[in-house]
C-alpha cells in the first residue's frame, strides 16, 4: 500500500519533471557580431557568428519590462516564427518606421548564395513579426562591420564600414537612408576612414564616431580622434578629446546614459591579441572639448575582456550581451565563448546582477524622439516570457490534481471493495 503510494508519487514527479524540461527556457549559443535593437521593453538580437563559424538567422528577444537576473535572463526566440531572411552577421540594425516598432537590418548578403554587390535592406515588423524586402533606390556600395543611427525624422546614417568582396578595404563615405522614402542618398566624406567602430547620436543631431581600424598596419584609430557628424546641416567635423588615457580599440560597444556620457566596454586592441586597458570609461560630451574618463572596477558581476559584444541602455542599466573572451592572446569564440548577459549600473558604474525595480526601465529605443517611453506596465499579451513557465505550471498542477484525484478513487474502489458485502456494491 504505502509502496504503491512511492510509486505514485514517483511516477507524478518523473511526469512533472518531465513536462517542466520539455517546456525548458530557450537559452541562446554563444555568438558574436550579432545585431541588438530595442523597440519598447524587448531588447531584439539578430544573427551572429555561432560557432559553426558561420552567421545565423536566428532573432530572440529579452523582455527587459520582467525583473530579471543576469544569471537566468528569459529569452523568447523568434526564429522558428520569423528568422532573419539571410543568415546574418556584422550587419547593423537600426530601428525606424511611424510607430519606431520596424527594424531596418542593413545586409551584404540578398540570400545565404548570394553576395551582394550594393546594401540589401530588410525590414522586419515588430508587430506582425514579418520580415520584408523593400525595393529601394539608389542602394550603395556593400559595407560590413559599421553601425547606423537614426535622427528624429527618419534618416539613417552609415558611415564608413568595410567591402567585403571586391576592395576588402574600410571607408569613408557616408550613406544616408530615407526610411520613409526607401531611398539612398550621398552624404559627404568623414574624415577618418573607419570600421569596428562606435556610432553614438546625440539629444544635439550630432553623431560621435570613435575608435575601430582603418585598415592601416598599426589598426586601431586613437580614441581621441572623434570624428563627429551633424545631422541639422549635413557636415563633418574632427576633435581631440582629453582627459584619461584611453588605449586604442576595435569591436567594442558604447551607450549614451542619461547625464550625456558615452559609456564604452571592452574592445580589442593590436590585432585582436589584447584586451584595451581600461576595459570601461567614459566619454562627457557635455564638456567642450569632449571628456574622457577611466572607471576602474572590482566585482564578481563584471564581464571578462570581451570583443563583438553588443550593449543597449535600459534606463540607467547598460546591458552587455554575447561577444568572445580573451584566450591565449585571441578574441576567439570556440576558446572562450560568452551567452552571459552583464548589467552597469552606469549611474555609479556598478556592475549588478539582476535589475529589480522595473519602474526604473524606461526603454528608448535608439531613436532620440521617443515621446512615449514604454514603462513597466506591460500590456504584451504575445509574450511568452510569462507564457511558457505558466502553461509548464499549469501543466504540473493539473497533472498532480489528476494525480490526487486518481488515489482518491483507487482508496476509495479498494475501501469499496473491502467493505461492501458481497452484492451491495452495485460499483463493482
Ligand atoms: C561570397 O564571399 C565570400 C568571401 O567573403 C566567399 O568566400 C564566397 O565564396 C562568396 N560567395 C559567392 C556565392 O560568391
Ligand atoms: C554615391 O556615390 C557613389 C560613388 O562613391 C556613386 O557610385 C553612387 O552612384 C552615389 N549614389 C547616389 C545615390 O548618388
Ligand atoms: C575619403 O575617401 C575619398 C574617396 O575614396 C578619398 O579621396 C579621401 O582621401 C578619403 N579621406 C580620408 C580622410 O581618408
Ligand atoms: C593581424 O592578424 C592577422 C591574423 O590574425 C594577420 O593576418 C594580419 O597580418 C595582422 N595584421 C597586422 C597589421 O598585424
Ligand atoms: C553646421 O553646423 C555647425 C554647428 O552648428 C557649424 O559650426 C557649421 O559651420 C555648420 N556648417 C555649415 C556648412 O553650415
Ligand atoms: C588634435 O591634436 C593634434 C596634436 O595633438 C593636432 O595636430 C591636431 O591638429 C588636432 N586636431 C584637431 C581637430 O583639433
Ligand atoms: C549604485 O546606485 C544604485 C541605484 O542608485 C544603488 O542601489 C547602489 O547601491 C549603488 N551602488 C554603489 C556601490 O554605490
Ligand atoms: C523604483 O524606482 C522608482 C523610480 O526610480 C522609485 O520611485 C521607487 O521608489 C523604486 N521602488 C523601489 C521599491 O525601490
Ligand atoms: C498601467 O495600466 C493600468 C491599467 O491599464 C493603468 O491604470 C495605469 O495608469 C498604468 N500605469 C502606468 C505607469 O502606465
Amino acid at each position: 500500500m504505502v509502496n504503491l503510494l512511492r510509486l505514485l508519487w514517483l511516477i507524478i514527479l518523473l511526469l512533472d519533471l518531465f513536462i517542466t524540461k520539455s517546456m525548458a527556457a530557450f537559452v541562446p549559443t554563444s555568438r558574436y557580431y550579432q545585431g541588438s535593437v530595442i523597440i519598447g521593453n524587448k531588447m531584439y538580437f539578430l544573427g551572429g557568428i555561432v560557432n559553426s563559424g558561420k552567421g545565423t538567422n536566428s532573432l530572440f528577444y529579452l523582455d527587459v519590462s520582467l525583473p530579471f537576473n543576469s544569471a537566468n535572463p528569459k529569452w523568447t526566440d523568434l526564429t522558428s516564427v520569423a528568422p532573419i531572411p539571410v543568415n546574418s552577421a556584422f550587419a547593423p540594425p537600426c530601428v525606424g518606421g511611424s510607430n519606431k516598432a520596424t527594424i531596418f537590418l542593413f545586409e551584404h548578403h540578398k540570400t545565404n548564395n548570394d553576395n551582394s554587390t550594393t546594401i540589401v535592406t530588410f525590414t522586419f515588423d515588430s508587430t506582425t513579426q514579418k520580415w520584408s524586402t523593400p525595393t529601394t533606390t539608389g542602394a550603395p556600395q556593400t559595407r560590413e562591420d559599421m553601425k547606423a543611427v537614426i535622427d528624429k525624422n527618419g534618416k539613417i546614417y552609415i558611415n564608413g564600414g568595410f567591402e567585403p568582396y571586391k576592395t576588402q578595404k574600410s571607408y569613408n563615405s557616408t550613406f544616408i537612408f530615407d526610411s520613409s522614402s526607401l531611398s539612398w542618398t550621398n552624404g559627404s566624406n568623414a574624415p577618418i576612414i573607419r570600421s569596428a567602430y562606435t556610432a553614438t547620436l546625440l539629444s544635439n543631431g550630432l553623431i560621435v564616431y570613435i575608435g575601430g581600424t582603418n585598415d592601416d598596419p598599426s589598426p586601431e584609430i586613437n580614441m581621441n580622434l572623434i570624428s563627429i557628424y551633424n545631422t541639422n546641416n549635413g557636415t563633418w567635423s574632427l576633435m581631440n578629446a582629453t582627459g584619461d588615457p584611453i588605449m586604442a580599440r576595435q569591436s567594442y560597444a558604447a551607450v549614451l546614459n542619461k547625464n550625456g556620457f558615452i559609456v564604452i566596454y571592452g574592445g580589442a586592441a593590436n590585432n585582436y591579441t589584447v584586451a584595451p586597458n581600461p576595459a570601461l570609461a567614459t566619454l562627457d560630451t557635455n564638456s567642450m572639448p569632449y571628456k574622457w574618463s577611466a572607471k576602474q572596477f572590482n566585482s564578481v558581476y563584471a564581464p571578462p575582456p570581451l570583443a563583438y559584444h553588443s550593449a543597449q541602455l535600459v534606463g540607467d542599466y547598460m546591458i552587455i550581451a554575447f561577444g568572445a573572451g580573451l584566450l591565449n592572446a585571441k578574441f576567439d569564440l570556440a576558446t572562450a565563448p560568452n551567452n552571459n548577459i552583464f548589467i552597469l549600473d552606469t549611474s555609479n558604474y556598478t556592475w549588478v546582477s539582476s535589475i529589480n525595480n522595473v519602474s526604473t526601465l524606461i526603454v528608448n529605443p535608439s531613436g532620440p524622439s521617443n515621446p512615449n517611453p514604454t514603462t513597466s506596465n506591460s500590456s504584451d499579451n504575445n509574450s511568452s516570457h510569462i507564457t511558457i513557465p505558466l502553461i509548464a505550471g499549469l501543466g504540473s498542477a493539473f497533472i498532480i490534481i489528476a494525480s490526487i484525484i486518481g488515489i482518491v478513487f483507487w482508496y476509495r474502489k479498494r475501501r469499496l471493495h473491502y467493505i461492501a458485502t458481497p452484492g451491495t456494491n452495485t460499483r463493482e
